[in-house]
């Protein structure tokens, strides 16, 4: 949550910290801040309220100088208020800082170390600043002593920024659990907290590890472990391409991925296929999976819906028990495991502190770790065993779309190839290449027909305060994304249910007029569905079905091709997202960062 931006020595650091925050505003937007000096001590701190475009209006022309931090906030500690925003200042105002992340210590510290000191907001960030300026003005340690020694205290999440007035050359960084990585610019240097942030200005980045502190000049970078050693490490290169994370012509970031599906399904069967056409994967992962005697999907949000669209068919192919589950509860409350258990994380950022902790605590208990993300050097992936892209191209919007749809694919993959290597049937005659081709197809004939889409949104959801996804099997995995994706971003209280599971209590809330989508790709369950919806018809509900080919009946609202009956979410869903997208903007609502959202979601 939250992005971070840092530059020191370059002539232009305004500049470079509002694009940068521009670029990570899809992490966090409260509130925003800039803090620019140079030699002449020339310094500026600028906080707004609301977007980037808020701090932008507050930036005159003389806001200028060769060194700074910027921040866009999600607030975890004290409302969006100017005086919570970041940067914050020490109590004499001589150390700056931008923080990501919770401080959990945050009130012990300042019973502890701060007592008389005056406090201008409400954040636990405000603490760790006023902290290191005690350490340097009340009890006389230099300033890397007393960023490292507070480091030490500070128990929580952090990615750190800091500037000491007194050397406007140099940027302390320390970070733990939050991302934060070093930008190597021509003659000065940068900070942020994703690589995107920073790719007008360089493609050459540096890790840094938790723990780890960061002394940053115009001209070097100064690593140093938890012990105060110097650690050399090499810089790699961000394979990430400015157009990628551009919106072209198209009005939101959501449209744009929505759009891109198709391309993302062939790109994943292209990228996971071998010269002879077989589909393949890193036959250490084929290996680990087939060792384990229960997989084990633990995410968050819609790449947890991701995993119930996997379960079925990864279990048909692999002959391998999977269960599902939702990292902010696994971590709490392990459950009885299996003896050779294998976890799959499926994080689209790679950095979800929910699904981090769990992969913490079962890395430590010695068992296996694949992560399937989006974002290669994401922290999830660079602390699991092995690791498989998604390969969708950066996602922006905070509705996540092509990332849900990429999962699935990439968990076929998987499936596929341990199938055949367990010499497995079904797996060995499900043609995933063929099959992914025909989803594709399908996606792109639901995204060519956007306005009929558009206009069963205005006719059914214009001014509803609820409504109901239903299916069965895959079309009830499929309606928990689609309910996720209209209460994030339409405010409409949207539940997915088991539609055969409605009528044991939630059919009580169906009134006149209800909107009850209901969704049918599988003919097995086709009529039980159908009943459901005849069900609710006669409690007055407002039915919308959505139907496969090969289920449709006359007068259902919107058809889709038919696909590989374990592939059925990935084409069912793009008419729910459009539905989702089209409910919002119909609402005059901002489609790519709904309100109390962030992209990344880096506390637990
Ligand atoms: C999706 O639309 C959401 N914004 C959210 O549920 C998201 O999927 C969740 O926070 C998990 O994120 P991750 O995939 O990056 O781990
Ligand atoms: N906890 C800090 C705050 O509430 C930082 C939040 C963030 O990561 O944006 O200000």
């Amino acid at each position: 949550m939250c992005g971070i931006v840092g530059v020191v020595g370059s002539r232009n650091a305004t500049d470079i910290l509002i694009q940068g925050l521009q670029k990570l505003e899809y992490r966090g937007y409260d509130s925003s801040g800039i803090f620019v000096t140079d030699e002449e001590h020339n310094e500026h701190l600028i906080k707004a309220v609301g977007r980037i475009s808020e701090l932008q209006r507050k930036i005159g022309i003389d806001v200028n100088g060769t060194t700074g931090i910027g921040h866009t906030r999600w607030a975890t500690h004290g409302k969006p208020t100017e005086n919570n925003a970041h940067p914050h200042v020490s109590e004499s105002g001589r150390f700056v800082l931008v923080h990501n992340g919770v401080i959990e210590n945050f009130l012990e510290i300042k019973n502890e170390y701060l007592e008389g000191h005056h406090f201008l907001g409400q954040t636990d960030t405000e603490v760790a600043v006023h902290l290191i300026g005690k350490f340097v003005e009340e009890d006389g340690m230099t300033t890397k002593e007393a960023f490292c020694k507070a480091l030490d205290i500070i128990v929580g999440s952090f990615a750190f920024v800091m500037i000491d007035k007194e050397e406007p050359d140099t940027l302390y960084v320390g970070k733990n659990k939050s991302p934060l990585l070093v930008a190597l610019g021509n003659g000065y240097n940068m900070v942020c907290s994703d690589a995107m942030a920073m790719i007008r200005e360089t493609h050459d980045f540096l890790e840094i590890h938790d723990g780890e502190r960061v002394i940053v000049k115009a001209d070097s970078v100064e690593i140093l472990n938890e012990a105060g050693e110097l650690v050399s490490r090499e810089p790699f290169v961000a394979e990430l391409d400015l157009s990628d994370i551009g919106k072209g012509t198209y009005p939101y970031y959501m449209m744009k991925e929505i759009d891109e599906q198709p391309a993302v399904m062939r790109r994943i069967s292209s990228k996971y296929t071998d010269e002879n056409g077989n589909v393949v994967v890193d036959s250490e992962i084929v290996q680990a999976v087939n060792d384990s005697d229960r997989v084990y999907i633990v995410a968050c949000g819609t790449s947890y819906h991701a995993g119930w669209a996997s379960k079925m068919f990864f279990e048909k192919m692999t002959e391998i028990p999977v269960e599902v589950h939702l990292a902010s509860e696994f971590g709490y409350n392990i459950p009885l495991l299996s003896k050779k258990p294998l976890f799959i994380f499926l994080s689209q950022s790679g950095e979800t502190a929910d699904s981090r902790q769990v992969l913490v605590k079962v890395s430590k208990l010695g068992h296996k770790v694949l992560t399937i993300t989006n974002v290669a050097g994401s922290t999830l992936s660079r602390e699991a065993d092995y690791t498989m892209l998604l390969h969708a191209g950066p996602e922006i919007a905070v509705a996540s779309t092509k990332a849900y749809t990429a999962q699935i694919a990439t968990m076929a993959v998987l499936a596929k190839t341990v199938g055949v290597f367990r010499k497995n049937t079904i797996a060995e005659e499900f043609d995933l290449t063929k099959e992914l081709g025909l989803v594709a197809n399908a996606m792109s004939a639901v995204v060519a027909e956007k306005e009929v889409i558009e206009a069963i949104t205005a006719e059914n959801l214009l001014t509803t305060r609820n409504a109901f996804y239903i299916g069965r099997g895959n079309d009830y995995y499929v309606s928990m994304e689609a309910a996720l994706k209209m209460k994030e971003i339409s405010y409409i209280q949207c539940e997915g249910f088991a539609a055969g599971e409605l009528k044991h209590g939630t059919i009580a809330l169906i009134e006149d007029g209800t909107p009850v989508l209901a969704m049918i790709s599988q003919k097995e369950v086709a009529a039980h569905t159908r009943g459901n919806v005849m069900e609710v018809l006669s409690r007055g509900a407002n039915t919308i079905v959505i139907s496969s080919e090969e289920c449709a009946e006359v007068g259902d609202d919107f058809v889709i091709n038919t696909v590989h009956p374990f592939l059925t979410t990935l084409a069912m869903v793009v008419p729910a997202q459009l539905i989702a997208y089209y409910a919002t903007l119909q609402r005059g609502l901002d489609v790519d960062k709904p309100r109390n959202l962030a992209k990344s979601v880096t506390v637990e």
